[in-house]
């Protein structure tokens, strides 16, 4: 495992969009697996000025998603889809086919779990997968128990998950108490791993996830488990 260190949330997205635009004038088909929450935004914004610089072109790249909120339409503005317009899609030359998300309306929920392993495999699999981490240590939704053999699945969300959350809600008045999520099998999988934190809240959990032993009651160690797998940080994330 790599760990950078850095000194605030803009040279955590800086360094960490780095790596991404690096991978793709490597490999302009990439395939990237994508995180939401408020960690990534900065590193987001970072990916779209270099592609207003003309540094790197989406037009061949593929995207999955980590996970999606069960029962919100895609049209709320509180679901990952609408995040992932606002935040990149719209504001780069992606092309919408080359976009996948998990639908948390779909009629048959394990159908579209099983379904999605299957466009990742059709895809020749992930190159790079960028990972937030919870306050209890979940990567996607994979809350703390979750085994590490599971692919992508139905979960209930913990208390914490959807007192959290909540927070970065405009629309919904209540947290959706289960979303879909690649397991830990299918992150595991991906070529890289790109894990970024900041803050002082995610400081005791990023201590235990990069430097605990490796339990399911902490998601992220799995991670010190990948030959590829580099976090950065900012200085209060890391303690330092
Ligand atoms: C959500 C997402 C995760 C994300 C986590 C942390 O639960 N499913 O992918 O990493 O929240 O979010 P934040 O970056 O807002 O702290």
């Amino acid at each position: 495992m790599k760990i950078i260190i850095t000194r605030d949330y803009q040279e955590m997205s800086v360094r960490a969009a780095q790596l991404v635009i690096d991978l793709i004038k490597q490999k302009p088909d990439a395939v990237l697996g994508l995180a939401t929450g408020r960690t990534p935004i900065g590193f987001y914004q970072e990916l779209v000025k270099a592609y207003l610089r003309r540094e790197i072109s989406f037009a061949k790249v593929k995207t999955f998603n980590l996970d999606e909120y069960v029962g919100v339409n895609r049209s709320s503005r509180d679901s990952f889809w609408t995040y992932m317009q606002t935040q990149l899609f719209s504001q780069v030359d992606i092309r919408q086919e080359n976009i996948n998300m998990l639908d948390g309306t779909a009629s048959n929920l394990q159908d579209e779990c099983i379904n999605y392993e299957r466009l990742i495999e059709d895809a020749g699999g992930i190159d790079l997968q960028l990972l937030g981490i919870g306050l209890d240590g979940h990567i996607g939704f994979c809350e703390p128990g979750t085994a590490v053999d599971k692919r992508t699945f139905v979960v209930d969300l913990t208390e914490l998950t959807m007192q959290s959350n909540q927070e970065t809600f405009t629309e919904l008045k209540k947290s959706p108490s289960q979303g879909l999520t690649m397991g830990p099998a299918t992150i595991m999988e991906a070529r890289k791993i790109l894990l970024i934190a900041n803050g002082k809240n995610k400081r005791a959990i990023v201590k235990k996830a990069l430097y605990g032993s490796v339990t399911t009651k902490v998601p992220a160690s799995i991670l010190q488990r990948h030959l590829d797998c580099t976090c950065v940080l900012d200085a209060l994330a890391s303690g330092e």
